[in-house]
This record gives structure tokens, C-alpha cells and sequence, in this order.
């Protein structure tokens, strides 16, 4: 059956400024007029929440290169599990996604094994190097959907600014990684008050600060988009709010853990608080969230992280730096930041769809009829206790299992097809 009728949910729709009871008809893949409808299969979604479907700007999907810790297909199906129905797949895979063979590569085993839409990312540089710029126009005519260096940060300025200029003429939004490198050389996690008490090498603030600052410089004189990964610093956040307002096209985005957790975690010595950018101060977690609340901040992304049991069962120093998110992004944020009453559902949602579709160039991203059906339905009463056996991500590598949380999701649709269906 290829029809759908969606009944007597909530439907939110940011960009249309839409939050009522109805339902949504889908047909073909598409979002139609219910009318139009002859023998849909009916699901009932009283007290559910439905939504277009969320979009991952940050994701790593280790594909080729570590298919012991994600696949293509894991990842994907992971991402459905947390609601995603489009995700922007990282290039920092081995080989890396730097050449158009390698995002045709992509698209293949995507196209054979994904569940949600795999969006690849193009390296900025070859290799992510920082050395020489990669093939921008051949990575366009591939179907690069963004350029990023994630993992890493090109540290010549001069360089950077030709990634800018190229990446303006293919119409292609820079994602950066932002991480001055003298600054964070040998940290393990923020440093501050913790890492003197626990006697860990600390990555400094201004690390991060840096490169925001030459960001927004080269995004005002260039007169292009440049969105900041996983801010994670006050300063950061309150550079970004100043720019904006004078109008430069700079974007931040902020992850669930920089949300909802800080540096004082480190002490459980567990290598599930290890990432990078590092869990910062209750000061800076604050600063996100007033960032998150205001506008400032219009993107959350999980930075999905995927590492073996057994990369990351080390000492912390000698731990790699990451954490998985896409099946505990919808149910943290709602936890912690819903629930308190910070942020409303609206703006939970616009941050996981308007805002991510923004950065990516993807203009109304709404369920007006036409569009593909492409669509998400969470319960926001359901409660449960995250379980990390449970996840179809291939790793484990999570700071949220046991931790009691309400949001699930029901349903992920994709291109009207469901993809995901659990609770109703
Ligand atoms: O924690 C991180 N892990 N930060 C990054 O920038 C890269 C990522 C990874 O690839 O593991
Ligand atoms: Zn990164």
C-alpha cells in the first residue's frame, strides 16, 4: 500500500508557523490532499506529535574504512530509529570523502542499503589535510551536498579562504570544524577547573574562539555561509549572536551532550565523555542554551560518532574522541530541555528540521502537499530508560544509557515509506 493517512495528530510545522490537530495524507511518496486518497492505510496518532522529518547536518556513518563500528546501512537504520530522515554523512572516512569517486561510492552502497537519505559531505581538502584543496567542482557534480573537514580544521588561514571563495561559486555551504590546533595539541578534555583537579591535559576555549572569529571574518568579507559545528563556548555562541545580527551568513550548530552535559562528568573517567569539542563548563552549557532559546544557535546535531568497544575501552588520554547520538538526540533534548520548560516543542522541532534544511540550502521544508513525505511522529508523553543494547547503531559508545527519558519515537517516513515504526 502506498497510501497514508496520518489521523488526529499534532502536527508542528515551524516554517509555516503551524501547530494544530489534524491529519496528513500521504500518496506516492508525497504529501497530498487528503482527498485525493482511495484505500490508505489509517494509523491513529492521538497525542502524538507529527513533524517533516528530521535532518542530521552531523553524522559518521565510517563507511569505508570502519564498518566494524558503523556501516552505511547500521547507521542509517539508527538514524531512522532517532526520527532522521535525511542525514549529512561526515567525510573523514578512510579513504576520505575528498574525490567524486569516492562520493559516487557513497551513493551506491546508499542507495543499495540506506533506510533515510545519506547526503554526503565533500572534504574541504585533500585527505582533510588542511594541505590542498580538494576537487570542489568535481565533488559538486558529484552531489556534495556540503564541505567540511570534520575531524579536523584547516590551520592556514590563506588556504581557508580560498575553500571560502570556491565553495561560494558552487553554491556549496562550508561546515566547520572549528579548532585552532597549538591551542588543543595533546587535550583529553576542557580545560579548566577539572582537568587541574584530575590532572588532565585541558584543550582551551580559545581554541574553538579562534577560528569562530576568522570564520565569521572570511563569512562577511566573502559574502558566504559558513555554519560552525558543535559550538560548544560561551564566547562562541555570544560571537555568533553578534554577527548574525549584523547580518552575516554564519550558522551554529549545538549538540545534545554540549547541551546537557559538562566537563565535571570526566571524573567517572569514562571514555564515553570524551569528544571533541570536549564537554565545557556549566557556564558555557548555559550559554548554549540561552543560544538554543534565543536563535542564536539554530541547528542541533548529534556529531554520531561511532567507535568500537574496543577502541574506546582505554585510559581516557588514549581514548579517540566521540560519542554516538542519533537514537537518544529526540528523547535527551526533549528531557532536558522541553520538559523544563526552556524551550517549547516548536523550537525543539525547528532545530532538528527548518534549521538543519536552512544550512543545507533546502528552502520550504514544511508538509505542505507536494513535498515528499518525508516525516517524523514522536510521543512526547512516553517514558522509558535508554538502553544501549537496543540500538541498531553498530557501536555503543553512549554517556546516556540508563538514563531515564520521555519523547519516543512512533514513526520515521521516508519518501512515504515507513521506515521505522514502533509504539502505535
Ligand atoms: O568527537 C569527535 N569525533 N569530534 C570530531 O570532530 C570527529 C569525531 C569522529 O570522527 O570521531
Ligand atoms: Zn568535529
Amino acid at each position: 500500500m502506498n497510501e497514508l493517512l496520518l489521523k488526529n495528530a499534532r502536527i508542528i510545522d515551524p516554517a509555516r508557523n503551524i501547530d494544530k490537530v489534524g491529519d496528513i495524507a500521504v500518496a506516492n511518496g508525497v504529501i497530498v490532499d487528503a482527498a485525493e486518497l482511495k484505500a490508505p492505510e489509517v494509523i491513529d496518532l492521538t497525542g502524538k506529535v507529527l513533524s517533516r522529518g528530521f535532518i542530521d547536518v552531523h553524522v559518521h556513518l565510517r563507511q569505508p574504512g570502519n564498518t566494524a563500528a558503523e556501516t552505511i546501512a547500521t547507521g542509517s537504520m539508527a538514524a531512522a530509529a532517532g526520527g532522521f530522515t535525511s542525514i549529512v554523512a561526515m567525510p573523514n572516512t578512510s579513504p576520505s570523502a575528498d574525490t567524486a569517486g569516492a562520493i559516487e561510492y557513497l551513493h551506491r552502497i546508499a542507495a543499495e542499503q540506506a533506510v533515510v537519505k545519506v547526503l554526503p559531505c565533500g572534504n574541504m581538502t585533500k585527505g582533510g589535510k588542511g594541505e590542498e584543496m580538494a576537487g570542489i567542482g568535481s565533488l559538486k557534480k558529484a552531489g556534495v551536498v556540503a564541505l567540511s573537514d570534520d575531524g579536523k580544521c584547516i590551520q592556514d588561514h590563506g588556504l581557508m579562504r580560498h575553500v571560502v571563495e570556491y565553495a561560494k561559486s558552487f553554491n556549496l555551504p562550508i561546515m566547520d570544524h572549528c579548532e585552532e590546533t597549538t591551542l588543543a595539541a595533546g587535550g583529553v578534555m576542557n580545560e579548566g577547573k577539572w582537568s587541574v583537579l584530575l590532572g588532565m591535559n585541558g584543550i582551551s576555549k580559545a581554541s574553538e574562539e579562534l577560528i569562530i572569529a576568522r570564520n565569521i571574518i572570511f563569512a562577511r568579507e566573502i559574502g558566504w555561509k559558513i555554519h560552525m559545528q558543535h559550538v560548544s563556548t560561551r564566547e562562541s555562541v555570544d560571537m555568533i549572536r553578534r554577527a548574525r545580527a549584523k547580518g552575516i551568513p554564519v550558522t551554529g550548530e549545538a549538540t545534545p551532550h554540549h547541551l546537557t552535559l559538562t566537563d565535571e562528568c570526566v571524573k567517572k573517567f569514562d571514555t564515553n565523555y570524551k569528544m571533541n569539542p570536549p564537554l565545557r563548563s556549566e557556564d558555557d552549557r548555559q550559554a548554549l542554551i540561552e543560544g538554543v532559546a534565543d536563535g542564536t544557535i539554530t541547528v542541533i546535531a548529534t556529531d554520531h560518532a561511532p567507535h568500537t568497544e574496543t577502541a574506546k575501552l582505554v585510559e581516557f588520554d588514549h581514548a579517540p574522541f566521540g560519542i554516538i547520538g542519533l537514537e537518544t538526540a529526540l528523547p535527551v533534548c526533549f528531557t532536558q530541555l522541553v520538559v523544563p520548560g526552556i524551550i517549547s516543542i516548536p523550537q525543539l522541532i525547528a532545530k532538528m528540521t527548518v534549521g538543519p534544511a536552512e544550512v543545507l540550502g533546502i528552502g520550504n521544508y514544511d508538509l505542505s502537499a507536494g513535498n515528499a513525505a518525508d516525516i517524523t511522529v514522536f510521543d512526547p508523553e512516553a517514558e522509558y530508560v535508554v538502553d544501549k543494547n537496543k540500538f541498531y547503531s553498530k557501536s555503543r559508545n553512549t554517556p546516556f544509557d540508563g538514563m531515564s527519558v520521555r519523547g519516543q519515537i512512533n514513526l520515521t517516513i521516508v519518501d512515504g515509506k515507513i521506515v521505522y515504526r514502533q509504539g502505535c
